[in-house]
């Protein structure tokens, strides 16, 4: 009979990646670090000829302390120069140009890149390969929108006597954080954005999916002018805490919890300067309506709650099931997620895989107990099983208030599903949620579904009718209400984040007129100018 150890693989079938770095990039070079050091294991275990399941050492990362967090904290500042700085004062032509030559050298990482991505946080071969070409396209993409609004401000206006022209200009140091289970994508859609409109970054890459960034932190360095992007390791408590209250960060943006971003932007002396862009938690809720079409609506469900073991903020995490077709929605559901193959990252259709964090499968456990104890049952037949870093999806009901699954982001393979007699019911979890990222309805009566859409747009920021929720396309605005973001991303709001409108202006006479001209005519400014990029 085969056993989940046996999806491992054996000790010595396998050759799996080794970063060991021992240099973080400062000031644009990479700098020696022989502290304290990271060790890196894969999510992925081996197993010996017992069956019994071991780490993979897969890297190490420097542990570098407050002192190199202030060195990098400086670096950024001098590169910034409060705004007379060589990379804030470039235009946005040129901007793009060293975008562009990053570009290509990030393209020659991407086999490197999608298998550190498999073996560090356990994504599978194909959204991996998916993540990766996805963030190649969003710079793209980024590169496009900023082309576009930057034609749109290669004009003057004049109004009431008065001659302006109006930009978006850079918001000065960033500090950027990004989460595990995107560790390339989320990251470098907050990055790239930042550095494209003339910030300069702090960078600290995220808990799991690290080493990926050394291969990227030497194309950073190939690339941009010095300064521009430094590294920053070390333990978050320790380090980042620190950099916010020296109040010298202009802007925070951070994929991760809200218990941090807070805690963060408090530590800031100055907040009123501070920006915030943040992506944070949430617990998407699907509603399904008497009416819906329950083929379409389960495998959406489906989709919505377990792609990547349930490690998306994006994620479908309780379901409301109109209790006249519970029974038959909970036998459909459970059928299909117990066909989901589970195994390694590499496996053909592999759809379950090796969680990264070692702490996760103890705390699903234990939400899972806690549901069981409060009179929920595991309605799959192989639910909640596990073995080492597998954990098989466990489908609960009923899961009720007072249960740590029906508040709680669980951010892994537990569907928590709940029943309802009145809409009431779910629209009022909505209304005392914490969080007001997404919402899905499912259901086929057109009225019912204006009604509900009406009133959600105002709870969460996006309402999908029979889909899943989820971040893209990239070009749709992902936000959440409450505490699940504060501003805006998507390929052009990002850009707008990520500056500010500013303009240039003068009372409309001889001698201004002659001035501007002037400037414009032998392009002696980078801001004020009338140069159209085609
Ligand atoms: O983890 C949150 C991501 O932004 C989700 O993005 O919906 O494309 O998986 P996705």
């Amino acid at each position: 009979m085969t056993t989940l150890s046996d999806f491992f693989p054996s000790v010595d079938s396998f050759m799996p990646p080794l970063v060991e770095q021992t240099e973080y990039l400062l000031n644009g070079e990479l700098k020696k670090w022989d502290g304290e050091f990271k060790k890196i294991y894969a999510a992925v275990k081996q197993k010996d000829s017992d069956g019994v399941l071991s780490d993979i050492y897969i890297g190490k990362v420097p542990i570098t302390g407050l002192t190199e967090a202030m060195e990098c904290l400086d670096g950024v500042c001098q590169a910034y120069k409060n705004g007379f700085g060589e990379w804030p004062m470039l235009s946005v032509e040129q901007r793009i140009g060293y975008v562009e030559n990053f570009i290509a050298e990030m393209l020659k990482l991407r086999s490197e890149i999608v298998n550190l991505l498999m073996w560090e946080i356990g994504k599978s071969e194909k959204d991996s390969e998916k993540e990766f070409d996805r963030t190649i396209k969003y710079i793209y993409d980024t590169i496009d929108a900023l082309k576009k609004i930057d034609r749109e401000s290669s004009n003057f206006i004049i109004e009431e006597g008065v001659i302006g022209q109006i930009r978006r200009s850079p918001l000065g140091v960033t500090l950027c954080i990004g989460p595990y289970n995107y560790p390339l994508n989320e990251t470098y859609t907050l990055l790239i954005p930042a550095l494209i409109m003339g910030n300069t970054v702090l960078f600290k890459p995220p808990k799991h999916g690290q080493l990926l960034h050394y291969a990227l932190s030497k194309a950073i360095q190939k690339t941009f002018p010095k300064g521009v992007v430094n590294f920053v390791y070390g333990k978050g408590s320790e380090v980042v805490e620190p950099l916010m209250q020296t109040g010298k960060i202009s802007v925070l943006t951070l994929i991760g919890s809200s218990k941090v971003a807070s805690n963060l932007k408090k530590a800031h002396p100055k907040t009123n300067r501070l920006r915030s862009i943040l992506g944070l938690d949430a617990k998407n809720p699907a509603i399904v309506l008497e009416n819906a079409n329950l083929d379409e609506t389960i495998n959406e469900c489906v989709a919505g709650s377990l792609s990547f073991n349930g490690q998306r903020c994006t994620a479908l995490k309780i379901i409301f099931v109109h209790e006249n077709i519970i029974d038959k929605f909970l036998e459909k559901f459970s059928a299909k997620v117990d066909e989901l193959k589970a195994g390694m990252p590499w496996d053909a259709n592999v759809q379950i895989t090796p969680l990264p964090e070692p702490e996760k499968i103890n705390y699903l456990n234990e939400c899972v107990t806690d549901a069981l104890e409060k009179g929920a049952k595991i309605i799959n037949n192989k639910g909640g099983k596990t073995e080492g870093s597998l954990f098989l999806p466990a489908v609960v009901y009923p899961v009720q208030e007072g249960m740590k699954l029906y508040r709680e982001e669980q951010f892994g393979p537990i569907v928590p599903i709940c029943t309802f007699s009145n809409l009431n019911e779910p629209i009022d979890y909505m209304i005392h949620s914490n969080f007001g990222q997404q919402v899905s309805i499912f259901g086929t009566d057109a009225t019912e579904i204006a009604h509900l859409i009406d009133g959600m747009v105002n709870l969460v920021s996006r309402v999908n009718v029979n889909s899943q929720c989820q971040r893209g396309p990239d070009n749709f605005p992902f936000t959440g209400r409450k505490d699940s973001a504060e501003s805006t991303l998507s390929v052009h709001d990002a850009l707008r984040s990520f500056s500010i409108r500013t303009v240039v202006a003068t009372k409309e006479n001889t001698q201004n007129k002659q001035i501007f001209n002037t400037i414009v005519r032998d392009e002696h400014s980078n801001f004020l100018s009338t140069h159209f990029i085609f």
